[in-house]
C-alpha cells in the first residue's frame, strides 16, 4: 500500500510497514534528530516540518495514513472541545489529513491514558469525529508482549476503515505470544532479547551502545523498579523525571541503566538501526516509537487486504 506518515518520529511504525512490503511516500516530523535518524535508516521521503502548517491537498494520494498524534490537546479542561477547537491542533491535523485525502485505511497510535481521559469521552469523540468523516474505527488496547516484543508496553491502536471498504476491514493481527506459553510461545524476556550485548566500553564498536549514568535507586515507581531478566521489560519511556532527561530503564544486572542500543532492541529495532542526536534525544526517539515487530505484523495484516 502507498502510505503517508504524520508524526513519524524515528520511524518505528514506518520501518515495520516498509519491511512488510509497503511504500512510505511521504513522512513528516518536527524533531530534527528524529528526522535525521529516519533519513539515515529509512529514506529521504521525510520532511522536517510542522504538520499544522501543511496543506494536505498537496500530498500524494495514498491507501493508508498513519500517525500517533500527541495527545496534549486532550486535557480534561478540554472536554467541551469540538473539532474546530484551537487547542486540539495536532489531533485536528491528523483528522484533516484523513478528511482531505480519504485513504482506505488509517492507523493512529496513542498512550493507554487516552482511554480514561474524561471518563472515556475523548475516545468517544474521536470515534464519532471519524465516523462523520466516513470511517469505521476500532479502538484497541494492545500489550506489545503479545506480539513478540520483549516489553509489556500497552498502547491504544485506532484502526480506521473507510465505510465503502468494510468488506476488507482492517483488524489487529493475531497474537503471536502469551504470558504463560500454553497455546502460543511464552512472552520474550529481557534476557532473551539483550543478553547478546557485551558491557558497554570505550572501545566498543556497536552503534549507540552507550548508557545514561543516572544512578539506579530502587523506589517503587516508573523507571525506578528492579528489572527481572526472566520477564519482558517494563515500558521503554520517552518522558523524563522533571530533571530534563529521559529515564532509561534499569538493566537487569542492577548496576546500570540500559544503553540506547539495548533500549532500541527492546523496542525491536534491528541492531544496525542507528539513532542520531545526543543521548537524551536518542532515548526519547526510541521511547516514542511503535515497536517495529508490531508494526511489521500490522503491515502483514494490511497485505492480506490488498486487492
Ligand atoms: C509518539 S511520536 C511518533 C513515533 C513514531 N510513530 C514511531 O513509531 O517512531 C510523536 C512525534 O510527533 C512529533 N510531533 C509533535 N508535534 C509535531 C508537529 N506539530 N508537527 C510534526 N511532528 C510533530 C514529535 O516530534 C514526535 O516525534
Amino acid at each position: 500500500m502507498d502510505v503517508v506518515s504524520l508524526f513519524s518520529g524515528a520511524g518505528g511504525l514506518d520501518f515495520g510497514l516498509l519491511k512488510a512490503g509497503h511504500n512510505i511516500l511521504w513522512a513528516i516530523d518536527i524533531d530534527k534528530d528524529a528526522v535525521s535518524t529516519y533519513r539515515a535508516n529509512i529514506g529521504y521521503n521525510i520532511v522536517l516540518g510542522d504538520v499544522t502548517k501543511i496543506d494536505f491537498s498537496c500530498l500524494p494520494n495514498c491507501d493508508l495514513i498513519i500517525g500517533g498524534f500527541p495527545c496534549q490537546g486532550f486535557s480534561l479542561a478540554n472536554l467541551r472541545r469540538n473539532i474546530s477547537d484551537e487547542r486540539n491542533v495536532l489531533y485536528k491535523s491528523f483528522y484533516e489529513a484523513i478528511s482531505v485525502k480519504k485513504p482506505q485505511y488509517f492507523i493512529a497510535e496513542n498512550v493507554k491514558g487516552i482511554l480514561s481521559l474524561g471518563k472515556g469521552k475523548v475516545v468517544k469523540q474521536i470515534v464519532s469525529d471519524f465516523k462523520n468523516a466516513g470511517y469505521d474505527v476500532s479502538t484497541n488496547l494492545v500489550n506489545m508482549a503479545d506480539y513478540g516484543v520483549p516489553q509489556t508496553r500497552q498502547r491504544v491502536i485506532f484502526l480506521g476503515t473507510r465505510l465503502d471498504c468494510l468488506d476488507r476491514k482492517l483488524t489487529l493481527p493475531h497474537k503471536t505470544h502469551e504470558k504463560n506459553g500454553i497455546d502460543l510461545p511464552k512472552w520474550i524476556s529481557m534476557k532473551d532479547a539483550i543478553s547478546h550485548f557485551p558491557e558497554p566500553s570505550e572501545d566498543c564498536t556497536i552503534p549507540n551502545h552507550v548508557c545514561s549514568n543516572y544512578k539506579i535507586a530502587i523506589r517503587n515507581f516508573t523507571g525506578h523498579r528492579k528489572s527481572d531478566p526472566n520477564k519482558p521489560s517494563p515500558t521503554i519511556l520517552a518522558r523524563g523525571n522533571g530533571g530534563g532527561g529521559v529515564v532509561a530503564i534499569p538493566h537487569y544486572n542492577g548496576i546500570r541503566r540500559m544503553t540506547i542500543r539495548e533500549s532500541a532492541c527492546i523496542q525491536t529495532f534491528p541492531d544496525d538501526f542507528v539513532f542520531s542526536g545526543a543521548m537524551n534525544s536518542c532515548y526519547r526517539q526510541i521511547g516514542n516509537a511503535v515497536p517495529v515487530r508490531f508494526a511489521f505484523l500490522l503491515g502483514k495484516q494490511l497485505k492480506t487486504l490488498e486487492v
